[in-house]
């Protein structure tokens, strides 16, 4: 069982991939003093350096297409963390890959919703034409196909992507006809958004390294025009039906509050004093008020449960409270928040509120 190829100590670590060791491809491009520099860059840019990790990923992945156990070991060295942290995060999600991707991704909604208007049948049909099942790569090196789970297209089903770029209301031959052009090296516009680049190319823009000129190109390409058409269906048959949601009941502005009761509004939230004869906060107030115009006991209970005189969920603890991305004093790194207190476990940072008497 291997979470890396080559990778045996985050294997024994994580213990989430049980896919097959490959060594590296001969003609994997190495990581170069420039990556070094650009996972610098990056790290620059957050307060903690462990925040980067990330991003870094998204970098090491643009030069050599997948998170090898070279770009685990550089996210390691210049992050002071081990390669079984690093890799223990590359594991968890889906969009670091464990083995080299071809030029593009393809990924194939097959969650509920598009199954049933025909993801499932799309992904048979694209992984029979290309020879190859969920996360394999083509023999030509053109296309990783993918199955994927809910892309929050819902009303654009069935849904594909490419890269990560949306190409919606897809059915079987207009995704096998997408998938040809691509492996003729076409780059067919999305349904909306940017332009398509490639795996490594959008695996870069997620490092947050533009591949535009100028900030007018980027901005340009972002914000491309979309076809809102599925998502407004719901609204255009209100608006001819003469339908509209209920009023949502208005808390009183922190302004105003502010205002009657004297406070600063400079003030920080903890500070805030009743505002009216109730002897409440002006929180605590809007909390009642969706309380008292909830309509049915489920939406009772769901206001009760926001107000903040509620009692902790069960389960909560204070550790969950933390803000988690720095680790407390004598810990090793990669322990916060994780697991129950013991003995030498901080459990009350500087940042952790303390629990209501
Ligand atoms: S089920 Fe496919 S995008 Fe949600």
């Amino acid at each position: 069982m291997s979470a890396l190829p080559g990778s045996p100590e985050a294997a024994a670590t994580t213990g989430l991939d049980d896919g097959p060791v490959l060594p590296a491809p001969i003609d994997l491009p190495p990581l170069t003093e420039r990556t070094r520099l650009e996972a610098r860059e990056i790290i620059a840019r957050y307060p903690v350096p462990r925040s980067a990790l990330l991003p870094m990923l998204h970098l090491v992945q643009s030069y050599q297409g997948y998170v090898s156990p070279e770009g685990v070991a550089l996210c390691a060295e210049e992050l002071g963390l081990t390669k079984a942290e690093v890799g223990a995060v590359a594991t968890f999600y889906t969009m670091y890959k464990r083995r080299p991707t071809g030029r593009h991704l393809v990924s194939v909604c097959t969650n509920t919703l598009c199954s049933v208007l025909g993801g499932q049948r799309i992904m048979d049909a694209l992984s029979a034409d290309l020879g190859v099942h969920h996360d394999e790569t083509a023999a030509d090196g053109s296309i990783t196909l993918e199955h994927a789970e809910c892309l929050a297209a819902c009303d654009y089903a069935p849904v594909v992507t490419v890269d990560y770029e949306f190409y919606d209301q897809q059915d079987v031959e207009s995704a096998r006809a997408l998938v040809a052009a691509l492996r003729r090296g076409e780059k067919p516009a999305p349904t909306r958004g940017a332009p398509l680049t490639d795996f490594r190319g959008i695996s870069r823009q997620l490092a947050g390294f533009s591949q535009y000129p100028d900030a007018a190109a980027a901005a340009a390409a972002i914000d491309a025009p979309g076809a809102l058409g599925p998502t407004l269906v719901g609204l255009r048959l209100a608006e001819e039906r003469g339908e509209s949601a209920p009023a949502m009941p208005q808390p009183p502005s922190a302004s105003a509050s502010a205002a009657s009761s004297g406070v600063d509004a400079g003030e920080s939230r903890e500070t805030v004093r009743p505002s009216g004869g109730t002897g409440e906060t002006p929180g605590q107030e809007a909390a009642e008020a969706r309380v008292a115009a909830a309509d049915t006991p489920a939406e009772k209970a769901g206001a009760a449960g926001s107000h903040p005189d509620a009692p902790e969920p069960a389960g909560r603890s204070l550790a969950d409270q933390d803000d988690g991305t720095e680790t407390p004093a004598g810990q090793e790194p990669g322990t916060s928040g994780q697991g129950p207190a013991g003995p030498g476990r901080v459990v009350e940072g500087k940042n952790t509120p303390k629990r209501k008497s």
